[in-house]
C-alpha cells in the first residue's frame, strides 16, 4: 500500500536487518524501525513495534532466518532463538506457522530460511490480496461496515483482511462507510484503521468501543468484517479482545458477521476455541495513554483512578456459532466447512 504516494510492506529485510514501520508512533510520526539481529526482532514483536497476524507472522520468520544467519551453524543458539521468538506473542497462529516453516528449511541451509522467510511474506501478502477480491463480492453498493481492531495492510505484509474487501469494494467505485471501532486499550482502531483508511480516502468515521450495538439497534450496520489472530479447527474464532461482544450484537440484529484471514491463521491443532492461548498483557496499557502533547511529543497520561489495577486480556473467542463466513484466499468457508481444506 502506498504511504504519501510511496509503496510500502509492513515488514521487510534488508540484507539480515528487519525494516518495519514503527505502529507504535502511528498515525502521529512515520518512522521505519531496523531490527539488526533476532533479539532485537523479538523486542519488536513483544512491544508491538509491529502487531497484527500477518505481519507477526512474516517478521517471526524473519527473526528466525536471522538467528540461522547468526549462528554460524550453532544449533544450541538456533533453538535458544526459536524459543525466544515463540515466547513473545503466544497468540497469533500465524507466528507459530512461520517459525515452523523457517526452522525446518534452515535445516537444509542457512540461504534456504532466507528464502523461505521470503516467501512466508510474499505468500501473506498475496492471500490477503485475493481476501480482498473474493470479500469484495459480500459488498454492496452502499454498505456500512463496521470493523474492530485492526485488520488493514498493517497488520499483515500488504494488503491487510478485513480491509483488503473494503479497498477493492472502494477502488471498484462502490459507495462504502467504515465504522471503526476505537479498540481500546491500545486504541488499533482508532489510530491504525483510521489512518489507513484515510489514507485511502474511504469515507470512515471513529466509534467508542461500545457504540456497536446501539448502531446496530438503529440499523446504520449492513455487515461487520474483523480479522482473526487464531482461527480453531471448528471455526472458532479468536480476535482482539471486544470482537466477542460485537458479534452476539450482530447476532441478534441479523447483521452477517465475517472473519478474513489467511489459511496460515487456522490452527487445526486447536479442535476448539478453549485451546487457544489467551495472551494477558500488562495493565499500563489499560491505565494509561498515550498522544501528541503541544510540542507534538509523544506523551503518557493516566486515565484510571491511582493505585487501582487493570486487568487486560488482548484476546477473546467469538464461537463457530456466531460466525457467518470466513474468508480465505481459497475461497468464503462457513465454519464448519473449514475441515475440509485440511490438507
Ligand atoms: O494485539 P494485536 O494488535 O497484534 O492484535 C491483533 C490484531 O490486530 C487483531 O486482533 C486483528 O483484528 C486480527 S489480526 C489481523
Amino acid at each position: 500500500m502506498k504511504v504519501e504516494g510511496k509503496d510500502y510492506r509492513t515488514v521487510w529485510m534488508e540484507g539480515d536487518t528487519v525494516c518495519l514501520i514503527e505502529q507504535n508512533l502511528l498515525p502521529f510520526e512515520f518512522k521505519i524501525f531496523r531490527a539488526e539481529n533476532y533479539k532485537q526482532t523479538c523486542m519488536v514483536i513483544s512491544t508491538m513495534i509491529v502487531r497484527g497476524a500477518g505481519a507477526i507472522g512474516a517478521t517471526a520468520g524473519y527473526a528466525m532466518a536471522q538467528a540461522f544467519l547468526e549462528s554460524g551453524n550453532d544449533t544450541a543458539y538456533v533453538e535458544k532463538a526459536r524459543q525466544d521468538i515463540e515466547n513473545t506473542r503466544p497468540t497469533a497462529q500465524n507466528l507459530f506457522y512461520a517459525v515452523e516453516r523457517v526452522y525446518r528449511a534452515g535445516q537444509i541451509s542457512t540461504e534456504q530460511a532466507v528464502i523461505e522467510a521470503q516467501k512466508i511474506a510474499d505468500e501473506d501478502a498475496e492471500a490477503c490480496k485475493k481476501i480482498g477480491e473474493l470479500g469484495n463480492d459480500l459488498i454492496e453498493d452502499g454498505f456500512n461496515i463496521e470493523t474492530h481492531c485492526n485488520a488493514g495492510w498493517l497488520a499483515f505484509v500488504d494488503y491487510g483482511s478485513a480491509l483488503s474487501p473494503v479497498y477493492v469494494a472502494h477502488r471498484a467505485n462502490k459507495k462504502v462507510f467504515v465504522y471503526a471501532d476505537e479498540t481500546r486499550p491500545r486504541g488499533q482502531g482508532a489510530r491504525l484503521t483510521a489512518w489507513e483508511l484515510k489514507n485511502e480516502d474511504v469515507p470512515h468515521v471513529i466509534i467508542p468501543d461500545n457504540a456497536g450495538a446501539h448502531l446496530m439497534s438503529l440499523g446504520k450496520i449492513d455487515m461487520m468484517i474483523v480479522g482473526s489472530d487464531r482461527i480453531a479447527a471448528n471455526g472458532d474464532v479468536a480476535n482482539k479482545i471486544g470482537t466477542l461482544e460485537k458479534a452476539i450484537a450482530a447476532k441478534y440484529y441479523g447483521i452477517p458477521f465475517y472473519v478474513a484471514a489467511p489459511t496460515s491463521t487456522i490452527d487445526f491443532n486447536c479442535a476448539s476455541g478453549k485451546d487457544i492461548p489467551i495472551e494477558q498483557r500488562h495493565e499500563d496499557e489499560v491505565l494509561y495513554q498515550s498522544g501528541p502533547n503541544a510540542e507534538s511529543k509523544l506523551e503518557r497520561v493516566l486515565i484510571g483512578s491511582p493505585g487501582s489495577e487493570a486487568f487486560n486480556p488482548a484476546f477473546d473467542v467469538t464461537p463457530a456459532e456466531l460466525v457467518t463466513a470466513i474468508i480465505t484466499e481459497r475461497g468464503i468457508f462457513k465454519p464448519a466447512e473449514l475441515a475440509a481444506i485440511r490438507n
